[in-house]
């Protein structure tokens, strides 16, 4: 694919991988949430979601990278993973075209519900979605709060195996975002993070220097509305509060009643909502 400018859209070279880390950076410094992307972290990010180097696209002119595009694909689903382009080169159709090759590649690998989100507030970007079919389906919220201890969580939580949390996890995040509702990622984070377990529900939690996070908190849909969820929340504060955390950030939780009534109940404040998209391809 090539257009007027000399525009040409290619699979990512591995070994130019540097040169895209670099590119990503500079297109990400006016983002709504400027982020210097190094290497760790985009591999990283492309493990923990199932991604595939391979699948990368770029958009590259006289030689030079000046976008990309990240769809990954699992069976049936396919997820826009991130799409950017240089600031100097935007509104001149780039977009698109790495938004149509990345669809025909989901496409050809056998993909036919593509998903993708987009923080809210980011119009341009959400308005290059919906021109090209993408709607809205719900959103996700990111909240911070504080760790607290508290005396007794209910029935004390026990330490949680890989499998443990794996079964677990298939049963409470059927309907969550993608990158929650993926084993990958959840597999990395129970890497990184202290798991635990109760009858019915399981909580991770992870300390990066003075940021705590809880990654995932689950209770199985038939154990719902019994206070699990609470008491799980509860004993997460509290380890993160014994291990000195500051704040404490929930990404990406559902926007629904009882997920609020929790952040309420634990004086939690949403930061950013991520609107979830959808096109059937
Ligand atoms: C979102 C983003 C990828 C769009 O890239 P882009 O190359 O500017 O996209 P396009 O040029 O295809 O489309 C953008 C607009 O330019 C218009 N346009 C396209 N070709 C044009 C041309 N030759 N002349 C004038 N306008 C043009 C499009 O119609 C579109 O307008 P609309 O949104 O009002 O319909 C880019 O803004 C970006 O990299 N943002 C930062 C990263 C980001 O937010 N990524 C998404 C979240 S992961």
């Amino acid at each position: 694919m090539m257009d007027a400018g000399g525009t040409v859209i290619e699979r990512l070279d591995p070994s130019r991988l540097d040169e895209l880390i670099e590119v990503q950076t500079e297109i990400f410094t006016d983002y709504i949430m400027p982020m210097k992307v190094t290497r760790e972290f985009f591999l990283d990010f492309l493990m923990s979601v199932g991604g595939d180097l391979r699948n990368v696209l770029v958009a590259t002119r006289n030689g030079k990278i000046v976008g990309y595009i990240n769809p990954v694909i699992d069976a049936r689903e396919g997820w826009i993973g991130g799409v950017g382009v240089v600031p100097s080169l935007r509104k001149r159709g780039i977009g698109t075209m790495l938004m149509k090759a990345g669809e025909e590649l989901c496409r050809s690998k056998g993909v036919s519900d593509l998903y993708l989100e987009v923080i809210e507030g980011n119009n341009r970007a959400q308005k290059l979605y919906q021109r090209l079919g993408f709607s809205a389906t719900r959103k996700f919220l990111t909240a911070e709060g504080r760790p607290t201890k508290f005396e007794g969580f209910g029935a004390m939580p026990g330490r949680a195996s890989m499998s443990d949390i794996i079964a677990l996890h298939a049963k409470s995040y059927k309907d969550t975002c993608w990158q929650r509702r993926k084993i990958e990622s959840l597999v990395q984070s129970a890497r990184a993070s202290d798991c635990y377990k109760v009858e019915g529900g399981f909580v991770m939690t992870r300390t990066v220097d003075t940021s705590g996070f809880i990654p995932f908190l689950g209770v199985l849909p038939e154990t719902r509305g019994k206070g699990i969820g609470t008491s799980l929340a509860r004993f997460a504060l509290s380890r993160l509060w014994e291990q000195g955390a500051f704040k404490v950030v929930l990404y990406n939780v559902n926007e629904d009643l009882p997920t609020q009534r929790m952040l309420d109940k634990f004086d939690f404040k949403v930061t950013m909502k991520q609107v979830e998209m959808f096109r059937r391809i």
